[in-house]
């Protein structure tokens, strides 16, 4: 695990959009995983402007996004569909083809999970995929309890996922019970994590997750078994960790050779 503290999200955001290019360039048909919420804004805003000011070519990237809300239609305003297509796909060049989100509204869920999975595999499987974390430790829709092992399903959101995301939606009751998400076991399998987490909000679930025992109660723990994950943080959402001298120890005196940023 690599842990990459910033001073604010924006310079976080900055690294992450870094390695992305960077991805992108040399391999032009590079698989992106892709995450919504409030986290990734910056790193969208800073791939956008990479494309529109520098020419960063997307126009041979796939994507496959995390998760989406069951019950809503695409174009419905707090869909992760709507969220996507406002917040990165409309201002750079992913062809409409490449692109892949869970459908809320597949009437056969399970076929659905099924057929998303081949479709990563199809596409030679995720080379980065991009991760915020709940405060409870989910990543996607993969809420406490989950198996580590899961792969796409149907998930039931808890009553405290509810109360985060409320903010999207109209009324609280409105958020969706259910949802689709990519599993621990697919999201393990992408060859690069890079999970951002801001706010001192995250502090206990970023903790949990990089010095913390691994335990399906916490599934962002997982990524401490995985062989490329780096975790962008903020001060504050990195405040709860023990070893947060040695973290910015690493990367200030991290050997030319090795740089990625
Ligand atoms: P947030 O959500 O970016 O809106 O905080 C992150 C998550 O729930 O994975």
């Amino acid at each position: 695990m690599e842990v990459i503290i910033s001073q604010d999200p924006s310079s976080a955001s900055i690294l992450a959009a870094r390695l992305i290019a960077k991805l992108v360039k040399i391999k032009p048909h590079a698989v992106l995983g892709l995450s919504t919420g409030s986290t990734p804004g910056d790193l969208y805003k800073e791939l956008i402007r990479m494309h529109q000011a520098e020419g960063l070519d997307f126009s041979r990237v796939r994507t496959f996004n995390l998760d989406e809300y069951i019950g809503l239609p695409p174009d419905h305003p707090a869909s992760y569909h709507s969220f996507m297509m406002k917040n990165f796909f409309r201002d750079v060049n992913i062809p409409h083809g490449n692109i892949h989100i869970p459908d809320g509204l597949a009437s056969d869920v399970s076929s659905h999970c099924e057929a998303y999975e081949q479709a990563i595999r199809d596409a030679g499987g995720i080379d980065l995929q991009i991760l915020g974390i709940g405060s409870d430790g989910h990543i996607g829709f993969n809420e406490p309890g989950s198996s580590l092992a899961s792969r796409t399903r149907i998930k039931t959101l808890t009553p405290g996922t509810r109360e985060d995301n409320a903010r999207f939606f109209g009324k609280p009751e409105d958020v969706p019970h259910h949802v689709i998400t990519m599993g621990i076991g697919t999201i393990m399998e992408s060859r690069t994590l890079a999970l951002l987490a801001f706010g001192e909000g995250k502090a206990k679930a970023v903790g949990g997750a990089v010095e913390g025992a691994i335990s399906a109660s916490n599934p962002a723990t997982v990524l401490q078994l995985h062989p490329n994950a780096k975790i962008y943080l903020d001060e504050p959402a990195a405040s709860s960790l023990e070893r947060i001298d040695y973290y910015k120890w690493v990367f200030q005196n991290k050997p030319a050779w090795q740089a990625d940023l």
